[in-house]
């Protein structure tokens, strides 16, 4: 297969896309390269969240979404890629490099869960049960295996055990400071920021208590249509990992993305979460309500969504601030 490179149009629509990826408080810490042999991608310290993301974990993961969103949407335009995964040992920031080739067809699978990139976001609203629910997570599943993560579905005796984890959780990060600066400097305003989790995309107060397996965010706007009827009903999802190296965290985010378009495509609602697995004492509890002796990374509530309009997509960093010609050099 010969690699080449796209025009430019092509390119930067296929980085805009992937730039729609989900991240951690949408930070977006990502940063493209383009040079004539293809594409890199770096995780961008300086987008690190230390109080909610100590390692960068969820940095990575973010970055391994907007890497597979990436391969969505070349493949819809017609470009298949070589993705070569930390080529760099001394370069922690270069996560992966990415060769492009011409592809002879769509795969309409493809194209279908590229179509998806543009009407997936993030629903933190209470979901109604999503139907036939066995006929799809085997599907979710080989998704998931095809990035080397396995996913899990975490039955309805799990719920309540991670639901008073969270609430637990809440009250304990609640008194914390430097976490509360942080989660505030990112969610809940109300003008249009090209990054951060904006209030629209926020539960109520009312709303917030109809949904346990929560982040404990600001309040925002957002309400299903009838918020007094409500309790979630989500199907409760997790990925796990053999190892926590940063390749595994890599893997993670591409399945991450993988499962949420695939959701999105089949009219699903989904919301990754996290909070439970950054403190060691929950993410232990995660490990052993599953039936998987891996490390969990994500949870994921799927379900059906619960309002009658469309939630506003959230903002990302204009092209110019993500995508560079050539590696910038650091300053001195
Ligand atoms: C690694 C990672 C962790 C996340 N953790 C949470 C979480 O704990 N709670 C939540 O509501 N959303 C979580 N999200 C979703 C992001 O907040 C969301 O992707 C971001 O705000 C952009 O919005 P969008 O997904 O609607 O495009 C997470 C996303 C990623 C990739």
């Amino acid at each position: 297969m010969t690699s080449a490179v796209p025009d430019r149009a092509s390119l930067e629509s296929a980085v805009a896309l992937a730039c729609r990826a989900p991240s951690l408080h949408n930070s977006q810490p990502w940063r493209w390269v383009v040079d004539r042999y293809g594409l890199s991608l770096f995780s961008d310290p300086d987008r690190l969240l230390p109080a909610t993301d100590d390692f960068g974990r969820q940095m990575v993961i973010s970055c391994g979404a907007a890497l597979n969103h990436l391969e969505y949407a070349f493949a819809a335009q017609g470009w298949g890629i070589d993705i070569d995964r930390m080529p760099a040992r001394a370069d922690r920031e270069l996560l992966a490099t990415v060769g492009m080739f011409h592809q002879r067809e769509i795969v309409p699978d493809d194209a279908r869960l590229a179509e998806a990139i543009p009407t997936r976001s993030t629903d933190r609203l209470p979901f109604a049960a999503p139907p036939s629910w066995d006929e799809t997570t085997p599907h979710l599943q080989a998704v998931s295996e095809r990035s080397g993560v396995r996913l899990v579905v975490l039955g309805e005796r799990s719920r309540a055990a991670l639901e008073e984890a969270s609430l637990r959780l809440s009250g304990l990060r609640g008194g914390n400071p430097v976490y509360q600066a942080e989660l505030r400097w990112w969610a809940g305003h109300p003008d249009p920021f090209p990054q951060g989790v904006p209030e629209a995309a926020l539960p109520s107060a009312t709303q917030r208590r109809s949904v346990s397996l929560a982040r404990d965010f600001p309040s925002g706007t957002a309400a299903s249509a009838d918020p007094a009827a409500l309790q979630d009903q989500a199907a409760i999802l997790l990925l796990t990992t053999d190892a926590d190296s940063r390749l595994d965290w890599l893997r993670c985010g591409e399945a991450l993305s993988a499962v949420l378009l695939t959701c999105a495509s089949r009219g699903l609602a989904t919301c990754p979460v996290t909070h439970l697995t950054e403190m060691p004492a929950t993410r232990t509890l995660v490990r052993d309500l599953s039936s998987d002796p891996g490390l969990p990374q994500v949870l994921i509530r799927v379900g059906v969504a619960t309002h009658e309009q469309t939630l506003p997509t959230t903002s990302r960093r204009p092209l110019s601030e993500v995508l560079f010609k050539v590696r910038p050099t650091p300053p001195e």
